[in-house]
């Protein structure tokens, strides 16, 4: 089996520009409680399941690693995760399952392992093992299943001894979609009929998923509550696209209200009641949005209409900003949808699905209950529409908002100061204050030259600012698109790597609707043996970013043309061979021309020839370019050299200079004799194109008796 992809690494600052209007259409991922049930049902169901869409969060991966774990096939191809399973392929685990973050996984799965004979052993990380489980072991421990787990509220790690279980009726005190899954999986094993009253109505996806796959289910809605009654029963495979994350739609849908001359459908939606209170809440503050419902799922029963595939490909193919693989399958669900009707497959959507259409126009204020948006996922987002609107929007009972990735009550209120609207806490409420964007005073009027570049008026809207989203991925998200709205300009939002859990593909699908995002440029110079390599390297990792090696580019070439005869000086043959070679500058591996060169580059032939290439003009010229495109396609990134910060990116955000005594330069490039070191130094500082000097902006670094770690917090200290 495999999990999949290893996890992008998403920059931890990013600057967004606003000033430009968004456009077009994109889907967001998978939805995450969808797509946990998706995987358990899947791997109940009697032969191969197929999910496409599936969310590329880390919790996912968890369930997905899981029920792997349990007996059943699992394969993901980026596109297409194949479950194959039946009763009889579960069995208990051979060791611990580790659900990692993830509490859904952990009751789930418990609910799952009662059904069957053996003990199973759930684990978590810090935080998840303090979470109680006692709500969940209550129940399956009435059906007849051991559940045991440390102290009176069930903390894990959760052992369930799975046996021959009994049908219940429970009706937990507090409404639990987490709960109520976890019985009714453990009920599809049970004698006799199980029951779950439901006081308040919860997400209804393990209901939704069972009907899918044919189980004996009956659901009865009555007033605000539901009652949901299974018995056991084989189960059908599924072919489910698991419809998108209305929680991260609702970034899109309110930049699109808020960003001047905008207008965006985010397509697939999941749009159940449970789940699009806020959908609600803008429309009363005006907005104009629209759902387009039983608007043909990601993969519409295999139809895949063209617009929707193109969309979904060229969105999750993003320009590596971070979109990672499994990303693609999360945003280009149409792309699956192409892959189904090959296959002849027929996918059906769960839940209500719809296409969700909004457009830039005036807000005004309301009172948002925490009822309304029972997860507060929302919140963040909805307050950047509140800082945009006419007048005080006032957020009611957000306490549970303090207790999220991080003081998210706080954190908002902080965002809404620093973009330049009002944010005040009374207690548990949370009062914005809105600017009311082009829309203030003078209304409809100025929407015709909404930036307020023509009437003379400049703009009246949100400004842009610096925020620190502390690791927490919506308060990020929510401040990029508070910049997107915050006119021309640019905002500073560090802490962004936190996305990288929820939204691998965010700043891909920023840019495909038309804002403007980059990351930081660092320039980093200096001679051999410096510690440019190792500097630039981990300065890449801690900030999240790319790094390019410009070296390696002239030393391929150098290496092409010792490889093809050609004599390093002669000028107009070796920069013919530059301006035509295809250079792949790694990581991991550098490529000329198809040729894996990592190691051949570092040759004794290659550095006495490496300073005559590089002092070709015209060879420079044609590598310049491409290191150019190489960094305008990252939106930044960390690139190192000797002619960055003077000549190849002469506006770097910031650009360092590092030296290190000779005999200390010449000790650490041991592979290479000291004159040849020396020579290299002479040749490409006294040369006429572009030679290694300090620019005069660049701070200068000596290295000498420094270890790697000061030099990269130093270097760190002047971007903060
Ligand atoms: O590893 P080391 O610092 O010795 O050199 P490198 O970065 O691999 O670069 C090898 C050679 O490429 C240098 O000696 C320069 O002649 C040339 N080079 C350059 O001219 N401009 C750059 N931006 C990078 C390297």
């Amino acid at each position: 089996m495999s999990s999949g992809h290893d996890r992008p690494v998403l920059p931890e600052t990013v600057l967004v520009a606003g000033g430009a209007p968004l456009g077009g259409e994109l889907r967001v991922p998978g939805d995450k409680s969808i797509s946990h049930r998706a995987l358990i049902v899947g791997a109940l169901g009697e032969g191969t399941s197929l999910v496409r869409g599936l969310s590329d969060g880390d919790d996912v991966r968890r369930t997905l690693d899981a029920v792997a774990a349990l007996g059943a096939e699992v394969h993901d191809d980026g596109e297409v995760v194949t479950v194959t399973g039946g009763r009889s392929f579960l069995h208990a685990p051979l060791g611990p399952v580790d659900c990692g973050n993830s509490g859904t996984s952990m009751r789930l799965l418990a609910g799952l392992a009662a059904g069957f004979a053996g003990v199973t052993v759930l684990v978590g990380d810090a935080s998840l093992s303090a979470r109680p489980m006692d709500r969940v072991a209550a129940p399956l421990r009435a059906m007849g299943a051991k559940v045991t787990g440390n102290g009176l509220r069930c903390l894990p790690p959760l052992t369930v001894n799975g046996a021959s279980l009994e049908g219940i009726t429970w009706a937990p005190e507090v409404a639990s979609a987490q709960v109520k899954s976890a019985v009714l999986l453990a009920g599809l094993f049970a004698a006799g009929e199980t029951s779950v009253r439901e006081q308040l109505r919860t997400r209804p996806h393990t209901e939704e998923l069972l009907a899918l796959a044919d189980a004996d289910i009956e659901v009865a809605d009555e007033g605000a509550g539901r009652t949901v009654r299974v018995r056991s029963s084989p189960l059908r495979p599924i072919h489910v696209v698991v419809p998108g994350d209305p929680s991260q739609a609702a970034f899109w849908i309110v930049a699109a209200c808020v960003v001047p001359k905008s207008a965006l459908r985010v397509r697939g939606v999941y749009a159940g009641e449970t789940r699009t209170g806020f959908l609600s809440v803008l429309r009363r503050m005006g907005a104009r949005v629209r759902l387009d419902e039983g608007a043909p799922g990601p993969a519409g029963e295999g139809a895949g209409d063209g617009a929707g595939a193109g969309a979904g490909t060229g969105v999750g193919d993003g320009d590596g900003a971070g979109a990672g693989a499994r990303a693609r399958a999360g945003a280009g669900a149409g792309a699956g949808a192409g892959a189904g009707a090959r296959r002849g497959t027929a996918c059906s959507s769960v839940g209500a699905v719809a296409d969700v259409t909004a457009q830039w126009g005036p807000l005004s204020a309301t009172v948002i209950d925490a009822s309304e948006i029972p997860s507060l996922d929302e919140v963040p987002a909805l307050a950047v529409a509140a800082a945009c609107a006419v007048g005080t929007t006032r957020f009611v009972g957000m306490g549970e908002l303090r207790v999220k990735e991080s003081d998210r009550l706080r954190a908002v209120a902080r965002l809404v100061d620093a973009a330049g609207a009002r944010a005040r806490i009374e207690g548990d409420d949370l009062l914005v204050e809105g600017v009311g964007g082009a829309w203030g005073a003078g209304g409809l009027a100025g929407a015709g030259d909404a930036w307020g570049a023509g009437d003379g008026g400049g703009w009246k809207g949100l400004r842009h600012f610096r925020f620190d989203s502390e690791g927490d991925h919506r308060m990020a998200m929510a401040a990029a698109v508070a910049a997107l709205a915050a006119g021309p300009g640019e905002s500073r939002i560090d802490g962004f790597g936190g996305v990288a859990t929820s939204y691998p593909a965010f700043l891909a699908h920023l840019r495909h609707v038309g804002g403007h995002a980059r990351v930081q440029l660092i320039a980093i110079d200096g001679p051999a043996g410096s510690g440019k390599s190792t500097v630039s390297r981990a300065v890449a990792e801690r900030l999240g970013l790319e790094r390019l090696d410009t070296g390696a580019m002239y030393r391929a070439v150098a290496w092409a043309a010792l490889d093809r005869g050609i004599d390093p000086q002669d000028a107009p043959s070796v920069a013919e061979l530059a301006h035509e070679a295809l250079i792949d500058p790694g990581p991991p591996d550098v490529v000329i021309d198809g040729a894996v060169v990592t190691g051949a580059i570092r040759t004794a032939e290659v550095n006495r020839a490496v300073s005559a290439v590089a002092a070709n003009p015209s060879v420079r010229a044609a590598l310049v370019e491409r290191q150019r495109a190489w960094a305008a396609a990252h939106g930044g990134g960390v690139v190192e050299g000797r002619d960055i910060g003077t000549v190849v990116f002469p506006d770097a955000d910031l650009k360092v200079f590092l030296t290190a005594a000779a005999d200390e330069r010449a000790r650490r490039r041991r592979d290479e004799p000291s004159d040849g070191v020396a020579r290299r130094d002479e040749l490409d500082s006294t040369r006429a194109a572009s030679p290694l000097v300090q620019a005069e902006d660049a701070r200068l670094i000596d290295t000498t008796c420094r270890s790697v770690e000061e030099v990269v917090d130093e270097i760190l200290s002047w971007l903060r």
